[in-house]
């Protein structure tokens, strides 16, 4: 056993030495907050799925939309509800839906899927209303919300199917453009715009096949125009690809759009957009596989639209592996491919088997899919009704670009291992070394809502929040920048939370290493507070840097007595800061390791069987690396007294008495955890398995050091993945402390993160050298049958 303890030392000590060579790179949230009690939260009894939003700053109001019903609530305090109106399906429409096939009391209820602002006073609302897509018009005056009963048919504007993704959008309140199904079946996609001239996607495989829509926002491309072009709108979309052969179908995520002005063609395409495009999004993932699939996007907008830059969330396409990414794209990237790209045309290979490649022929003028400029103007072309049949027949027949859109930096901006993100925000700040910070909010399959800046570069997840109890979802996600608020809708309610909560950072360190935009140490008052509110003179801040030299010497606070009895346990709880620090225990001075005396678990310290030698001063300190610095820091202090006196906290722990131990011996601010004793196991057997872990963990450990060595050697250890290392870290966390387990489920494995000018996708099975991930997609699927163009046929 001892044996086993000492291999069991050497393998933590090599674990340390391990997360420190890759600490420079990491995709673990710094910190953890689980479910809040204070939290702000909205929800009523018989009521489901709050997943539709609509901020009005100006009323003062979030507006949510649920099954059969909707609420104004309060945009301060979202418990607070101003009104609330029903809308439910009559018997009727129920009993058709029934007679159709589907579930009365799941499927055939009326779901609340759109909410619109026309204009002040009036919403436009539409609900999927038992498989009969229904519109309404709703008003809220004198804090009520009425729904008006001018009801309109809602097919292709709303889902028929409650649970499908679809994407909507209301420009200058009149324009409805709806991204969906119209038809019962869901077989039939549509892009749609209802207005006075309404006009579709043509019902072709070529422009939609099988699409999973997810998002579209209005970009005002005709500010400033050099070339008169026209306003667009922008889909985000998954669906199967055509410009690959496989063995099975393989879906690719596009981005696609319109021009606000196309009023279809006079005899091709008429009713139908003239200027409908689409073009491969690419997100590559360090590990070969097929294209990711988008979930969500979020447009950050710019004043110079060019600068507007859309944030999207991807996820893999094949079950397997729980990896995301964030990519993003710049407007003026994406009109690039648009406007300037080739096209694909489709081409016979062999009889009767066609393949999508590049499009090198004669290009018509005006070029197809453009909007209406001063080209077309030139040649007399006012209207998309007076573009010529060869343009459209055109366009009709190759709405797919050529060239993928690359991603901002040319690689994802965030990478991370874990629960699925499901939606994303982004705040735009203004910090205080007057730089502007993109701070992204980002929401998982589990719950949680992981909050992440780029710095030059260097991701890094500042917190993860916990904002549903029961780790549902989170379906909709939406940001008032104004009231620096989130609010997070899942099946089951809202949550509201605010974009920042300094005052968790108790310390001048804790407060500058968070490396929060929006958080900075007031001086005067020696407090983390809100940036905004403080002037330059008194606050300190350094993102970048994470420099905490300027910071007061720590307190270094009381000492925690305890009293010792001989013969029993003590347990001497330490709580980290930071996911990202790791625990030093010092004895007088001497370093502890765990052995067959100390045992030290992630939420501190046990010392087995005591004697009077035990008497003496335990330490605890906290060591963190932010960039190439390493932080070093004493978190609590124990002074083990022999003769127990009244004023001492706590005295022993016995194996009967943990629990008692653990609410006693709690000093302020720190959180303790039942370790797993050994004596606490009621079987032997248990404690074998524990052998047999320790002895692989240790085999795993020599293992990793000659790794370690050899990559050391080879001056290559700068970023290489960790994972196995990382993940021996958690189960060696997990062995020792279960009740840690709640705490690690957001966190997950602390994979080194991908870095913008460095990206680690690293294979070191080969020569020890670095494999960066091909620039794009197109060579990762070269096995898929891809050709280039006509030529090479
Ligand atoms: C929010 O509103 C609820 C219900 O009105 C109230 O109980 C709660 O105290 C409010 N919270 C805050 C922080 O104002
Ligand atoms: C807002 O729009 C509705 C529906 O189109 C219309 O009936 C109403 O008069 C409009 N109100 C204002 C103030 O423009
Ligand atoms: C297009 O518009 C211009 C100015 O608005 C006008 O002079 C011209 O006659 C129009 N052309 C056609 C073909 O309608
Ligand atoms: C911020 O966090 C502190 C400490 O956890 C808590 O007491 C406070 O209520 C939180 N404030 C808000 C606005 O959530």
């Amino acid at each position: 056993m001892s044996f086993l303890l000492a291999q069991s030392i050497e393998c933590g000590l090599l674990l340390h030495l391990c997360f420190l060579l890759v600490s420079s790179q990491y995709c673990v949230p710094r910190k953890t907050v689980s479910y809040p009690s204070d939290l702000k939260l909205f929800r009523e009894d018989g009521i489901l799925h709050y997943s539709t939003m609509l901020i009005r700053d100006d009323l003062g109001v979030l507006l949510l939309g649920a099954r059969e019903a909707i609420y104004a609530l309060d945009i301060n305090n979202i418990s607070n509800k101003k009104a609330e109106v029903y809308w439910r399906v009559t018997e009727e429409k129920q009993r058709e839906c029934t007679y159709k096939g589907k579930l009365a009391e799941v499927e055939c209820r009326n779901y609340i899927r759109t909410l619109h602002s026309i204009n002040d006073t009036t919403i436009y609302v539409c609900g999927t209303n038992a498989f009969s897509p229904t519109c309404d018009y709703m008003t809220f005056v004198n804090g009520q919300l009425t729904l008006k009963g001018r009801q309109e048919e809602g097919k292709g504007k709303c889902p028929f199917d409650p649970f499908q993704r679809y994407s909507s959008l209301m420009v200058a309140g009149n324009d409805l453009y709806s991204a969906t199904s119209i038809n019962f079946l869901g077989s039939e996609p549509v892009i749609l715009r209802s207005s006075n001239l309404a006009l579709r996607t043509e019902f072709k495989n070529s422009w939609l096949s099988e699409p999973y829509f997810v998002y579209m926002d209005f970009v005002g491309e005709s500010v400033d125009s050099a070339d008169g072009d026209d306003d667009k709108i922008y889909f985000f979309f998954s669906e199967n690809a055509m410009e690959y052969d496989f063995y099975s179908k393989v879906v690719v995520s596009r981005v696609a759009r319109v021009c606000k002005g196309d009023m279809g063609g006079q005899r091709t395409l008429q009713r139908k957009w003239t200027s409908f495009l689409k073009a491969r999004l690419d997100c590559s993932f360090p590990e070969p596989s097929l294209p990711p699939i988008v979930q969500d996007v979020f447009l950050l907008k710019h004043k110079d639209w060019r600068k507007s830059i859309f944030y999207t969330i991807f996820t893999p396409q094949s079950g397997m592996s729980q990896m995301s990414a964030v990519c993003a794209y710049t407007v003026s990237s994406i009109r690039d491919v648009f406007n300037e790209g080739k096209f694909k045309t489709p081409a016979a290979v062999e009889t009767s088997h066609v393949k999508w490649v590049m499009y090198t022929g004669e290009v018509p003028v005006p070029r197809p899919g453009a909007c209406i400029n001063n080209v077309a103007r030139e040649l007399g072309m006012n209207r998309s009704l007076e573009l010529p049949d060869k343009t459209l027949q055109f366009i009709r027949d190759r709405p797919l670009m050529d060239e993928a859109v690359r991603p901002l930096t040319g690689a994802p901006l965030l990478l991370k291992k874990g629960a699925l993100f499901t939606r994303i925000v982004v705040d735009r700040m203004s910090a205080l070394d007057g730089e502007k910070y993109n701070v992204m909010f980002i929401g998982t399959e589990n719950g949680f809502v992981q909050k992440a800046v780029n710095f030059d570069g260097e991701m890094f997840i500042i917190e993860e929040i916990q904002v549903h109890e029961n780790q549902n979802p989170i379906l909709t996600l939406r940001l008032s920048s104004s009231k620096g608020q989130l609010y997070a809708g899942s099946e089951f309610g809202v949550v509201q939370i605010p974009v920042s909560n300094c005052s968790r950072y108790e310390s001048c360190v804790d407060c500058i290493l968070s490396r929060d935009p929006y958080c900075a140490w007031d001086v005067s008052s020696a407090r983390c507070s809100s940036a905004h509110s403080l002037s330059p003179e008194v606050a300190m801040q350094s993102l970048k840097e994470g420099n905490v030299s300027l910071c007061p010497p720590p307190d270094p606070g009381a000492v925690v007595n305890f009293a010792l009895v001989p013969g029993n346990n003590i347990q001497l709880p330490c709580q980290l800061h930071s996911n990202l620090a790791q625990v030093h225990w010092r004895s007088s001075d001497r370093p502890v390791h765990s052995n067959n005396k100390y045992y030290i678990y992630s939420g501190g310290l046990l010392i087995l069987n005591v004697t009077k030698a035990d008497a003496g001063v335990y330490a605890c300190d906290s060591v963190e690396q932010i960039n190439s610095r390493i932080y070093n820091r004493t978190v609590v202090v124990y002074s083990l007294k022999l003769s127990p006196d009244k004023d001492v906290v706590v005295s022993t722990v016995t194996q009967i008495s943990i629990q008692t131990l653990n609410t006693a011996a709690t000093s302020p601010g720190l959180e303790s955890e039942e370790p797993l004793l050994p004596e606490n196991q009621s079987n032997t057997s248990r404690m074998s398995h524990l052998e047999t872990a320790v002895a692989l963990l240790s085999l795993l450990c020599l293992s990793l050091l000659g790794t370690i060595f050899w990559i050391w050697g080879r001056q290559h250890w700068k970023c290489f993945n960790c994972t196995l290392c990382s993940r021996s870290i958690k189960e060696r966390k997990h062995n020792q402390n279960r009740t840690s387990d709640r705490k690690l489920l957001g966190s997950e494995s602390g994979r080194p993160c991908s870095n913008n000018n460095n990206h680690c996708a690293v294979d070191f099975k080969r020569n020890g050298e670095y494999h960066f991930p091909p620039k794009a997609n197109i060579s990762n699927l070269d096995g898929l049958g891809y050709i280039r163009d006509e030529s090479e046929i």
